[in-house]
C-alpha cells in the first residue's frame, strides 16, 4: 500500500467514525447551516443556487474530506485538467473539454477556437440559405454523440428553433422512421455525429438516411451531410465532403463533447449567440472549479456528499429529479456521464479500488416522478440521495399557478424526505432523515444550462480524484460490441442459453 493509499484509508476511517447525527439534529444544532452550505453562481445573466444543506455533511465531514481531497492529489489533478496534460492515462489522452469553453491549455483552446470558426462558419451559411432551404436536421449519433445535443436542443429550442432538429440514435429502424416520418426530404440536412466515424449503429442510420434522401427525390443525398468528427479522414473516405467535416480534437472525450463541433445541431436550432451563451455559462464554472478551494468548490463539496453516501452510508444509487419539463433528458445525460466515467472496479494506477465506485444514476421529472417512484425514496428500505434542480422563473406561460405549484412541489419533496412523519401506523409513518440537494436557477437560459452540466462534468471529475479513478476511459463498453460483431460476422459458439436465443431469432 502506498503512502497516499494508507493516508486516504485513515481519513477513510476518521470519517466512518463520526457521528451520524439525523438532518433535523445538524440544522437545530447549527442555525448557519444553510448559509455554509448553499451558494450562489453568479453567471452573465443571473445565476443558480447550489443548496447542500439537506445532506449529512457537517464542519467536521468537511473538514475530513478536504484532507481527503488534498492526498488525493485534487490540486495537482485539477491543475493537469486544465493544464492539457495527460490526465487518462490508459488510452494517454488529454481532456480537453473545457478548452472548448476557452478554459485550459494555450494550445487547445486556440485548436478549439479554430474549429468554433470553422463551424461558426457553416451554421452561418446554413442559415443565410447558402444549402437552399434548409428546414429539418436529422442529428444521427448515439452515447456522447447524441446525449448532449438531445437534452440540449430539448431544454433550450422549445420556444421555436431556427431549424427544427432530429436526434437519431438507436439502430432500431423504428428511431430513424419516426424522424423521416416528422422530416420534410427536401429541405432536411443530415448530420453523422462519432468522434471516431466507426460506430455500427450511426453508420447504419447515416447509411438509411442517405437512402431516404436519395429515394425521395434529393439528387445529391451526400451534399445534405455534416460531418461531427474527430476522424475527418475516416469521414472524407465515407464520402463527406471536406468542407462539410466539422472536426474536433481526439483529446474531448465523447461524453464531454457537447461543446465541440457535436454541438453543431445546438447551434444550429438556437443561432451561434446562444451557443456561445452556452459555452460561457460552462466557464463560469470551470473558472469557479479551478479557482475555489475546499469545500467552498461547489462541484468538489457535491462530490463529498457523494462519496459519503456511497461509500458511508452504502447507497448504491442517486436520484436526479429536474422539476422542469425542459429538463426532461438531463437523467439520461448525466447516466452517461457519472457511469460511463466512474462506473469501474480498477484505479487509474490498475489496481483494485478500495471501496464502491459511482453509484447507479437515476432519475426522472417532477412532479411526474412524484406518482410514480417516491414512494420508495420516502418509505423504501433504500436509502437514495436526491438531486432537484428547478428554475424561478416558468418555462411556460399559462397561469402562473404552474409554476407555482411546480416549486412547490419541489420543495415539499426535499421537506417531506428530511422530517418525514411519526405516525402510530406503521405503514402511514415516513422515517425522514433521508438527503436532498437543490440547484435552483434564476431561470433556463443557454448560460445556466451550460453552468449546470458544467458543473455535473466537474463533480464526475471530483469524485473520480477522490476515488482515485480515470473516469475518462470506458473499456467497459468494449466486450460487448466485439460479441455483437462475431454474431454479425457468424461462425463463433457461445453459451447454451445465447445460442438458443440466436436461433429462436433466426440468427443462429
Ligand atoms: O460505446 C461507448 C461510446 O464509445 C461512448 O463513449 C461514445 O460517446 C459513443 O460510444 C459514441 O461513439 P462515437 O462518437 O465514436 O460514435
Amino acid at each position: 500500500m502506498n503512502d497516499t493509499t494508507q493516508a486516504a484509508q485513515a481519513i477513510w476511517a476518521r470519517l466512518e467514525a463520526l457521528p451520524k447525527p439525523r438532518l433535523t439534529e445538524l440544522f437545530a444544532a447549527d442555525p448557519g447551516r444553510t448559509g455554509k452550505l448553499a451558494a450562489r453562481l453568479e453567471l452573465s445573466d443571473g445565476g443558480m443556487l447550489f443548496d447542500w444543506s439537506k445532506t449529512h455533511l457537517d464542519d467536521a465531514h468537511l473538514a475530513a474530506f478536504v484532507e481527503l481531497a488534498a492526498a488525493a492529489g485534487f490540486a495537482e489533478r485539477r491543475a493537469a485538467l486544465f493544464a492539457g496534460d495527460i490526465v487518462n492515462p490508459t488510452e494517454k489522452r488529454a481532456a480537453d473539454h473545457t478548452a472548448q469553453r476557452g478554459v485550459g491549455g494555450t494550445d487547445a483552446v486556440h485548436e478549439a477556437e479554430a474549429f468554433h470558426a470553422r463551424m461558426h462558419g457553416l451554421v452561418g451559411a446554413i442559415h443565410q440559405g447558402l444549402f437552399g432551404e434548409v428546414r429539418h436536421l436529422i442529428h444521427i449519433g448515439i452515447g456522447g454523440s447524441a446525449l448532449g445535443p438531445a437534452l440540449a436542443v430539448d431544454a433550450l429550442a422549445r420556444d421555436g428553433a431556427m431549424v427544427d432538429v432530429h436526434v437519431v440514435s438507436n439502430i432500431d429502424g423504428c428511431a430513424l422512421e419516426a424522424a423521416f416520418a416528422a422530416c420534410d426530404p427536401a429541405t432536411t440536412m443530415v448530420a453523422v455525429a462519432s468522434k471516431t466515424f466507426t460506430t455500427i449503429e450511426t453508420m447504419t442510420n447515416a447509411q438509411s438516411a442517405l437512402s431516404w434522401l436519395g429515394q425521395n427525390g434529393v439528387a445529391d443525398p451526400y451534399g445534405k451531410v455534416v460531418a461531427l468528427t474527430a476522424a475527418p479522414d475516416k469521414a472524407v473516405e465515407w464520402g463527406v465532403d471536406e468542407t462539410r467535416i466539422l472536426p474536433f480534437a481526439e483529446s474531448v472525450g465523447g461524453r464531454y463533447s457537447l461543446w465541440s463541433s457535436i454541438g453543431f445541431p445546438v447551434a444550429l436550432a438556437l443561432g451561434w449567440p446562444d451557443f456561445a451563451e452556452m459555452l460561457d455559462g460552462a466557464a463560469a464554472v470551470d473558472r469557479h472549479f479551478l479557482d475555489s478551494e475546499g469545500a467552498d468548490n461547489l462541484p468538489l463539496r457535491a462530490a463529498f456528499a457523494d462519496q459519503y453516501y456511497t461509500r458511508l452510508r452504502g447507497c448504491q444509487t442517486r436520484a436526479c429529479f429536474a422539476y422542469d419539463e425542459r429538463l426532461a433528458l438531463l437523467p439520461s445525460y448525466l447516466q452517461q456521464l457519472e457511469m460511463e466515467s466512474n462506473g469501474k472496479s480498477v484505479t487509474a494506477e490498475g489496481a483494485p479500488v478500495s471501496g464502491p465506485t459511482a453509484p447507479i444514476t437515476w432519475g426522472g421529472v417532477g412532479t411526474d416522478a412524484q406518482h410514480a417512484v417516491f414512494q420508495l425514496l420516502h418509505q423504501g428500505t433504500n436509502l437514495v440521495p436526491v438531486d432537484f434542480i428547478a428554475a424561478i422563473a416558468p418555462g411556460d406561460e399559462l397561469d402562473p399557478a404552474h409554476h407555482r405549484i411546480l416549486l412547490s412541489n419541489c420543495f415539499a419533496q426535499g421537506a417531506a424526505l428530511m422530517a418525514g412523519k411519526q405516525s402510530a401506523d406503521p405503514a402511514r409513518a415516513y422515517p425522514g432523515d433521508r438527503p436532498s440537494a437543490t440547484i435552483l436557477l434564476d431561470d433556463l437560459t443557454p448560460a445556466s444550462f451550460g453552468a449546470l452540466i458544467a458543473f455535473h462534468e466537474h463533480r464526475t471529475f471530483a469524485n473520480a480524484v477522490l476515488m482515485g479513478i480515470n473516469p475518462f476511459d470506458q473499456f467497459g463498453v468494449e466486450l460487448g460490441k466485439e460479441i455483437a460483431k462475431q454474431i454479425e460476422t457468424g461462425g463463433a459458439k457461445f453459451d447454451a442459453s445465447t445460442e438458443a436465443l440466436l436461433k429462436a431469432a433466426g440468427l443462429g
